[in-house]
């Protein structure tokens, strides 16, 4: 049986009180926490840089899933690494030198991942899909949380997977964006390794039960 992972966004928790939120991830099934950093130039929103990160590190006891949208991240992925990155992905609409970037992140001591925004195919993917631990699926423009899933998500999930099997690759997959109780368990079904979900999470009453469900 294949694993299913859960990685809740961090941008949509309760920033006053973070540290009650991370000890709640901390109770909770998910296994990844998922850190959304934003410059304000890749997409346009800003959200958190190191400092922040540093206190999930002090607090979290998960894996730690980073998330760049930013331009030039081969200028900071090594930062986030010793800042306590566990995963570090990286837009490829981003990287000029994409090779050059992912084995930076790994040289720095971290599991590496490459994102494609809704409009970038997946053969871009074709010549470095043998080289990373994780594909990340963006199933909304990246930018904000709460918004709505885009349903060639799955096509382009089913095209994921024969490229990861035609290349003997052990990449996972990951799902990130509007992610929700309606389509998690039929994300999962379709070939997702792991998935984001930030508002299906923080707004609901009960995070902790939200998570197991959305694990099924
Ligand atoms: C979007 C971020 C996502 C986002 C997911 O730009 O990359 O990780 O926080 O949020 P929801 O689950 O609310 O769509
Ligand atoms: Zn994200």
């Amino acid at each position: 049986m294949k694993r299913k992972i859960l990685a809740p966004s961090l941008l949509s928790a309760d920033f006053g009180n973070l540290q009650r939120d991370i000890e709640m991830l901390n109770r909770s099934a998910a296994e990844w926490i998922h850190i959304d950093v934003m410059d304000g130039r890749f997409v346009p929103n800003i959200s958190f840089g190191f400092p922040v990160m540093k206190a999930v590190k002090q607090h979290s006891e998960k894996f730690v899933d980073v998330h760049l949208m930013i331009v030039e991240p081969e200028k900071y992925a090594s930062q986030f690494v010793q800042a306590g990155a566990d995963l570090v992905s990286v837009q490829v609409e981003a990287c000029t030198h994409l090779h050059r970037t992912v084995k930076q992140i790994q040289e720095a001591g971290a599991k590496v991942g490459v994102v494609l925004n809704p409009a970038t195919p997946v053969m871009m993917l074709e010549d470095i899909i043998a080289e990373v631990d994780l594909v990340l699926l963006m199933s909304v423009n990246p930018g904000f949380g709460g918004q709505k899933f885009i349903e060639n998500t799955y096509r382009k999930l089913a095209e994921t997977k024969n490229l990861i099997e035609k290349n003997n690759s052990s990449a996972l997959i990951e799902v990130d964006g509007g992610v929700n109780l309606e389509n998690a368990s039929k994300l999962f079904a379709a070939g997702a390794d792991v998935l984001v979900a930030g508002n299906a999470v923080f707004s609901t009453e009960n995070p902790e039960n939200t998570i197991r469900e959305l694990l099924g």
